[in-house]
């Protein structure tokens, strides 16, 4: 089924893509850490610090609403971070000087493990209802509202390796050498991600994306186990009160795994081809994706083109097209080459 697009709005438009009733045209947002390559950002975030903006409900709305204002993107996702759940368990985290994150300590033993408050998620994040409250209110209907965690994976390769990671050794080393430790962490993490999502649908989030972005680091056989396993739990528990869009970086040739756990869109990397995705997907699931982040340092006429190009192959898709990014955007993003992208987008 088409729906007419001319009277929808932002909010309308990205629900209809998501509920696989593609609109005329594919609404457009832009993912994740969204705020760097804007000045008002920069700014902001020089007078307050990242985790002050993060743990301010009225900052933290002011941080959200900046791209929207400015592009009048179909929808807003919340300032926030995915390190918010294990700082909330107890292991808090910061930004490397030379990039990247580092949390305080690295877990490491099934003492570390014991350590981990599951039982004050709600308590010590209650700011981000707080500023999904705010928000609501601020977009009034007319801008989806986004809220987000990350997969139990990703966030336990940041817990166990103590940060940031190339090569992911320690955290295959758990997941090889100890499963029932492995597992008993992930249960926790599972646990407080579950909850995490319940607080944000509470308060009015219109639908919730789930970053598998570490998930592609894990060997082929072994993703079930590692990643989609504790993924499919989650959607088990959430799926029904609140559309989820599961974003699997590396991933792609799992599509119709993906596509079978329960996710009402999943959001795939730049290195997918989405003409060659669509056909190969049994039934159709609203894809989200998929233009190179890297894309936006160039020229406005080959951000045209390129976007072009992913509206081509996605043209008359019956399970519905969000435009995104395939991952976030860059700190080096041009602001023109975001003006092209949205008009190209709009079909102006
Ligand atoms: O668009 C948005 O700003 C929404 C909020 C958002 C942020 N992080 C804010 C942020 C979201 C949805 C995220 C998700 C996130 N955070 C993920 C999953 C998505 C992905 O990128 O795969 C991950 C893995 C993280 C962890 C994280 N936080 C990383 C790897 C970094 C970059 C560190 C670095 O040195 O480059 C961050 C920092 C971060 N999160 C920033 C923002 C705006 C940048 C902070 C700054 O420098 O101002």
């Amino acid at each position: 089924m088409t729906t007419t697009g001319s009277t929808l709005n932002s909010r309308q438009r990205f629900l209809a893509a998501l509920a696989g009733e593609p609109p005329d045209r594919p609404p457009l947002w832009i993912m994740r850490q969204a705020g760097r390559y804007l000045p008002e950002y920069r700014e902001l975030k020089q007078q307050h610090g990242f985790l002050k903006m993060v743990k301010t409900p009225e900052l933290a709305t002011e941080v959200t609403l900046q791209p929207i204002r400015r592009f009048g993107f179909d929808a807003a996702i919340l300032f926030s971070d995915i390190l918010v759940i294990p700082e909330a368990m107890g292991q808090p985290y910061r930004f490397r000087d030379q990039g990247g994150i580092a949390m305080e300590f690295a877990i490491r033993s099934d003492n570390d493990i014991e350590n981990l408050d599951t039982g004050s998620i709600r308590e010590r994040l209650a700011y981000v209802p707080a500023a999904l409250q705010l928000l609501r209110r601020e977009l009034d209907g007319r801008t989806a509202l986004l809220g987000f965690a990350g997969s139990p994976w990703t966030l336990a390769t940041y817990m166990v390796e103590g940060g940031s990671s190339t090569h992911y050794e320690k955290i295959k080393e758990l997941f090889y050498g100890d499963r029932p430790l492995f597992e008993k962490l992930m249960e926790k993490i599972t646990a407080a991600v579950i909850e995490y999502y319940r607080m944000q649908v509470e308060a009015g989030a219109d639908a919730v994306q789930l970053f598998d972005s570490w998930g592609g680091a894990c060997a082929g056989g072994d993703y079930e186990e590692a990643s989609l396993k504790w993924i499919r739990r989650i959607l088990r528990e959430i799926g029904g009160s609140v559309p989820v869009i599961l974003y699997a970086k590396g991933l792609h040739h799992r599509i119709n795994e993906l596509a079978d756990a329960g996710a009402a869109a999943v959001s795939v990397d730049w290195s997918a081809d989405l003409g060659l995705l669509r056909r190969a997907l049994a039934n159709p699931v609203t894809l989200q994706g998929n233009l190179d982040p890297a894309l936006l340092n160039t020229r406005p006429d080959i951000v045209r083109r390129q976007a072009e190009a992913i509206l081509d192959a996605m043209k008359g898709y019956p399970g519905g097209h969000i435009f995104n990014l395939g991952h976030g955007i860059m700190p080096t993003a041009k602001i023109e080459n975001v003006e092209a992208l949205v008009d190209t987008v709009r079909g102006s």
